[in-house]
């Protein structure tokens, strides 16, 4: 074992889209979109934040990752004052695909290594939906997959499941920001049976379809009464790709956690793939939406961490990653 103080992890960790749909606070999945984060003991604090999205992230010690990353060090008794972080992202931040969940994981998981792995994953996940307060992102970018879970208040538990080989996503980012507060603030505290009643039925047989392959079955059991019907007035566009996505080409349709993003599921075979696109991006267009459309594909591994040797310190954060995503 490396001496603590010589030791650097890289982690690398999903970004993830909750509920897909009915699923509110419960389903998540990995998508292979990814930022990473290196982590070394320090003389004194040295906070980098690399790529586009990390403007306006404080560099100082009111740092997400730093606080966290303190939280893992005073649970397991351990101090370590000083760090050296460096963190690069493609994960935009408050669209809805768990950049704060994916900066929580990796934190914990970067923290964790650091100090020798002390915390099993399932104490990572407790601690993570603790922080959240809803398991479904950052049980997604831990487990990577589809998971299903629910928080008690005091335990969440979750169950993996595999993605279908055949699913694709397709996401429509609008170059907006919502935060998941704002997006929670609009739903109402109570509601009627009937749309309790509503979201078990379509959530359980969406879960029944990703489980048995029933892709065919996504398209109805996508449906939501608890959360995108009182969103929707703040996406511009949402209503008319919910009800109409499945008319060209998708599997099924949903706002991608609390929004702004759209996520679509779709199979890789899919000959309507354009199709999809130029729907998608001409009905948020006549809302006057711009978005970056992207195509992505279920994580199946979640986060994952390294103990750099030394000869692998020598090579930047910005250097491994622009080595890691051309290839
Ligand atoms: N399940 C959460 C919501 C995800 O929809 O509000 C947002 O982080």
């Amino acid at each position: 074992m490396t001496d603590i103080n010589k030791r650097r992890v890289r982690v690398k960790v999903p970004a993830s889209t909750a509920n897909l749909g009915p699923g509110f606070d419960t389903l998540g999945m990995a998508l292979d979109l990814y930022a990473w984060i290196d982590m070394s003991v320090s003389d004194e604090t040295r906070i980098t934040l690399h790529g586009d999205q990390m403007n306006g992230v404080p560099a100082d010690k009111s740092n997400l990752i730093y606080e966290v990353a303190q939280l893992v060090f005073k649970r397991a008794g351990v101090e370590i004052p000083e760090l050296d972080i460096a963190m690069y992202s493609d994960i935009p931040l408050t669209r809805g695909l768990g950049s704060s969940a994916s900066a929580i994981v990796g934190a914990l998981t970067a923290a964790n290594a650091l100090i020798g792995d002390k915390f099993t994953k399932d104490e990572l996940f407790q601690i993570a939906t603790e922080l959240e307060k809803h398991p479904d992102n950052v049980g997604a970018s831990l487990f990577g997959g589809i998971v299903v879970a629910f928080w008690d208040g005091k335990r969440a538990e979750y169950i993996r499941v595999e993605p279908h080989e055949r699913l694709d996503v397709l996401v429509a980012i609008p170059h907006f920001q919502l935060s998941t507060e704002k997006a929670r603030g609009v739903l109402p505290r109570e509601q009627s049976l009937e749309n309790a009643v509503f979201n078990v039925g379509h959530s359980s047989v969406l879960v029944a379809a990703f489980c048995t392959g029933r892709l065919d079955m996504i398209r109805v059991a996508m449906k939501d009464a608890l959360h995108q019907p009182y969103r929707a007035p703040l996406v511009p566009g949402l209503a008319g790709i919910l009800a109409e996505a499945t008319d060209h080409g998708a599997l099924g349709v949903a706002l991608s956690g609390a929004g702004p993003t759209i996520l679509t599921l779709v199979d890789r075979d899919s000959d309507r793939k354009n199709e999809l696109e130029s729907f998608m991006r001409g009905k948020l267009r006549a809302e006057g939406i711009e978005a970056t459309l992207l195509w992505l594909k279920p994580d199946r591994e979640g986060v994952a961490a390294q103990v750099l040797a030394p000869e692998e310190q020598g090579c930047s954060l910005l250097e491994f990653v622009k080595g890691e995503t051309l290839g």
